[in-house]
């Protein structure tokens, strides 16, 4: 206990303004630059500690005003560093009592702190970023190319219903709320480095909390709607052989005229449906880690079980660590959430293209809930069969204005 209050003593003396300047500069003339520091060590003493090299105990000096002899005062020590101590602080393994904080206060030093910095406000940033102006460039040359997917067959003006008043519900508060999760959840990551340099740090201030407050409190109208989607949907979603041939033809999205049979959700639907709920489901639980801090450590457990399937050695990751540090716990919390957030915000951009301008007929689903007849039959037509076989096309298809 002894040894960490003189290493807490020490951090403080080292931080000392004078002592900063002296140990950057030292005083000219002086042979020894530890005469500069009053006995403490030095930052060459370190630099040698660190290369391996013997460096030796320092007499504490006499000068009152000294941090060897500051430092001295509070152990036998004196200025002079101890490597295990140390050792033990960065790597987690000293014996650390706190009166008040629990677990995390007992950290002191947090040694994979800089990397987990360094690759949020770099990698992390920089190809997610490109990832969803990737996905946007993409759409917009198949747009280009393939231009808008319309019905190939004769309207007939009549409706059929896809989806009840609830179901819309459920999707467009879902929809509402990932979009603002996902501004807000971008302007927190990256607000710092595009806001700052351009409308200073006021408005990142104003920006970064009123995002933060969004971020948390819009977050549960989102697992809401995952949770809703999941049971309306789960059952039109199971996957099965005719989701083979629609995939085989690329769901005839590429080339006017193909359309390959599908029930209620093709392939691709199932697709959005599955990411929906399992990169959805993934993002909120460790949403809701970062939003109790210190309360659901699980990156540790994850790893011990990812080991024991031997996946991260045969990916030449080696074995991943099952000892993590509260703060660690949070970080892995905070690249996951994040990671997890690039991908499905890629995949809801497409999402968002097909069934808005990407296909003539399709918004009519999670607008009005009607949709037209051809429509479903080009798009859906083992779902339109399986209506007329029940008997309830004709109950649910409206005669509207005649097809032109
Ligand atoms: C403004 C944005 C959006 C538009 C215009 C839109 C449009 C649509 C449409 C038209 C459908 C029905 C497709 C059909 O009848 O076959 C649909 C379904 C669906 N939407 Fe959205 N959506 C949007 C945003 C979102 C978001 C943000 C999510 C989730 C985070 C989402 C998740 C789903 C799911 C899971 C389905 C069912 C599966 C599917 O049809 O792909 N949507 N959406």
């Amino acid at each position: 206990m002894a040894r960490i209050l003189l290493t807490i003593a020490l951090l403080f003396s080292l931080a000392l303004p004078g002592m900063a300047q002296d140990v950057d500069a030292p005083a000219s003339g002086a042979t020894d630059p530890r005469a500069a520091t009053g006995g403490a060590q030095t930052l060459d003493d370190i630099l040698a500690r660190q290369r391996g090299e013997e460096v030796p105990s320092r007499e504490r000096s006499e000068d009152p005003d000294s941090a060897g002899a500051m430092a001295g005062q509070l152990g036998s020590l004196g200025g002079s560093s101890d490597s295990e101590v140390w050792s033990a602080l960065r790597f987690g393994t000293a014996d650390v009592t706190v009166s008040a904080g629990g677990a995390p206060a007992r950290v002191l030093i947090q040694d994979r702190g800089m990397w987990w910095l360094e690759f949020r406000e770099g990698p992390l940033t920089t190809y997610g970023g490109w990832l969803l102006l990737g996905t946007l460039a993409l759409l917009a040359i198949f747009y280009v190319i393939r231009g808008r997917i319309t019905i190939d067959g004769r309207k007939t003006g009549r409706t059929v219903t896809r989806f009840g008043a609830a179901e819309r519900f459920t999707h467009w508060l879902m929809a509402g709320s990932f979009i603002l999760l996902g501004i807000t959840g971008l302007l927190v990551l990256m607000g710092r480095q595009f806001i700052i340099p351009t409308f200073g740090h006021e408005a990142f201030s104003t920006v970064a909390i009123g995002s933060k407050w969004i971020h948390n409190n819009v977050s549960w109208a989102f697992m809401l709607g995952i949770i809703l989607s999941f049971f309306f949907w789960i059952s039109h979603n199971i996957p099965n052989k005719t989701d083979l041939k629609w995939l085989a033809v690329g769901g005839g999205i590429f080339k006017k005229g193909v359309h390959p049979p599908a029930k209620k959700f093709n392939a691709g639907q199932k697709v959005i449906f599955w990411s929906v709920i399992l990169l959805g489901g993934s993002i909120s639980v460790s949403g809701l880690s970062l939003l109790f801090p210190f309360e659901m450590p699980m990156f540790a457990k994850t790893f011990a079980i990812l080991n024991e399937t031997g996946l991260p050695q045969t990916l030449g990751f080696g074995a991943l660590p099952t000892q993590l540090a509260p703060h660690e716990e949070m970080q892995f919390a905070q690249l996951w959430h994040s990671i997890v957030s690039f991908v499905l915000m890629a995949i809801i951009i497409a999402h968002i293209y097909i069934g808005s301008v990407g296909m003539e007929g399709a918004y009519d689903a999670m607008g009005s809930g009607e949709v037209e007849e051809q429509w479903a039959r080009e798009h859906h037509s083992l779902w339109l069969e399986e209506l007329e076989e029940e008997g309830k096309l004709p109950d649910t298809s409206k005669a509207a204005t005649p097809a032109e």
